[in-house]
């Protein structure tokens, strides 16, 4: 642990599963290496505190929940005008404590989706960072989004999703980060505000490593006037078992399923936090498991079905027929899981937590992306690392089983896709060692907070 620096960070997570992992993480590096932290979080999804007793958490009152029906795109845009008002108010409230003269803040460090932040940071006059959670390949896709709309990409058009994207190979029309919408406008202009009071921040840090994405670092370099600092792998700077910001309880039994399975040989499953999918292409996706005969651990988050609360379209006797080849949980220590020999592949929506953490255990991916930036990262692991296969976006039993065996069965191109995704692993834990990439921008970061010079009036 680093000698303490006197200067206090205030962070602001979205409160989002995918994104509150990496925030609780940078804080985490950040305290190590002496900053006092302070999380600033509204109350729907609010991290657990006993967890963290080093930090103070600052509460803000809000009246947003996001619920089965409800849809993400209104959360965000509800969450960004709700939040400015008791933002301020809470910060105002931090920045004249008694606390704040013996730790004087030192800046801010807002979610990139938070873009609210940016302009009460403004108002008053304290510095403010951006953690993108994401890739830094489908940020400069994001921030691309005029161009797209003036090439006439988007709105997309069926015959067009094949079509290659000239500007920023090797993604098709179909990869671009898109959700789902009836109101596109309403999603532009989410895109536009963070892209922009992104660009308007004072620096990025980025939950990814030079070696992974230098091309799309060195484009938004020269987009972007201001620094940006690949510090991650986040997770990878503590054991897996350290604290968990899981806000669904994770299913134990996983590991110990794990343990009585061969090295290599498990395909473990899991969708993330926000995806949903319809009866029928749950059933698609059991069937292609148990079809390809490889023992399997399968999370089934609790909304991740429509319409069901759990198991329930199953065919009766499909669980017992398995004989023990399959389980299925409700939640996953995921990075244990993944750090697990028995693990041979993991079959994901590609989100960027699940993606890195795949990477850095050297497991070769099944992607099936579902929306936004995961359609991006599923192309960059599929085309550009090349350590893992694409599947089609219709949902079928027959090729999911084709994939799961190209990948799991002994054959040349598995072979391959498991040796990159070694070779990447390797890389990962390269750039954390001293004078390795990430460490080197970790430093940089830790001289560039304390250069703010920030009084409170
Ligand atoms: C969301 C977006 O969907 C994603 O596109 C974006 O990149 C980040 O925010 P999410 O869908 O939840 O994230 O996916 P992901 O980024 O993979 O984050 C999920 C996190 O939950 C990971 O850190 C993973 O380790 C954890 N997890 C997942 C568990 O702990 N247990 C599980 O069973 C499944």
């Amino acid at each position: 642990m680093a000698q303490r620096k006197g200067r206090r960070l205030l962070l602001v997570p979205l409160p989002l599963q995918g994104h509150i992992n990496p925030m609780l993480q940078l804080a985490q590096i950040l305290y190590t290496k002496g900053f006092s932290i302070t999380i600033i979080h509204p109350s729907f999804n609010s991290p657990n505190p006993s967890n963290y007793p080093h930090f103070n958490f600052s509460c803000i009152e809000d009246e947003f929940v996001l619920t089965e029906s409800s849809d993400l795109l209104s959360f965000l845009i509800e969450l960004n005008a709700k939040c400015v008002e008791p933002f301020k108010e809470c910060v105002g409230k931090l920045l004249q404590s008694d606390d704040a003269w013996e730790e004087p803040v030192a800046c801010l460090i807002s979610d990139a989706i938070c873009h609210f932040t940016q302009g009460v940071a403004h108002s008053l006059q304290l510095p403010r960072l951006v953690l993108r959670t994401s890739g830094v390949s489908s940020f400069v896709a994001f921030a691309a989004y005029p161009l797209f709309r003036q090439r006439g990409y988007i709105p997309t058009q069926d015959c067009k999703l094949e079509e290659e994207v000239e500007e920023l190979p090797p993604l098709r029309v179909k990869d671009l980060p898109l959700v789902k919408t009836e109101e596109p406008e309403k999603y532009y202009e989410l895109l536009h505000n963070f892209v922009k009071e992104t660009k308007g921040s004072l620096g990025v840090i980025w939950n990814s490593f030079e070696e992974l994405e230098s091309p799309a670092l060195t484009k938004l370099g020269k987009e972007f006037s201001i620094p940006m600092f690949p510090i991650g792998p986040f997770h990878k700077y503590f054991p897996s078992s350290s604290s968990s910001s899981s806000l669904i309880s994770q299913d134990q039994t996983s590991i110990t399923w794990l343990d009585t399975h061969k090295h290599n040989s498990v395909v473990y499953v899991s969708f993330g936090s926000l995806a949903a999918m319809t009866e029928t292409e749950f059933l698609e996706i059991a069937w292609g498991l148990a079809n390809s005969k490889h023992p399997f651990l399968c999370v089934v988050r609790p909304g991740l079905i429509k319409g069901s609360e759990w198991l329930e379209a199953l065919p009766s006797g499909f669980v017992e027929n398995l004989e023990g080849r399959g389980l299925f949980v409700k939640w996953a220590p995921q990075l244990e899981v993944l750090a697990h020999s028995a693990v041979g592949a993991f079959w994901t929506h590609n989100g960027w937590n699940s993606t890195m953490e795949s990477i850095c255990e050297g497991v070769p991916m099944i992607c099936m992306p579902f929306f936004t930036d995961q359609k991006v990262n599923a192309r960059y692991v599929s085309h550009v690392w090349r350590v893992g296969l694409q599947l089609d976006e219709r949902i079928e039993r027959g090729e999911i089983e084709r994939s799961i065996r190209r990948l799991m069965d002994p054959n040349v191109e598995g072979k391959e896709i498991r040796d990159r995704a070694l070779k990447l692993k390797e890389e990962a834990k390269i750039c954390l060692q001293q004078g390795g990439s990430s460490s080197s921008s970790l430093e940089d970061l830790l001289t560039y907070i304390l250069s703010f010079t920030f009084e409170t009036s």
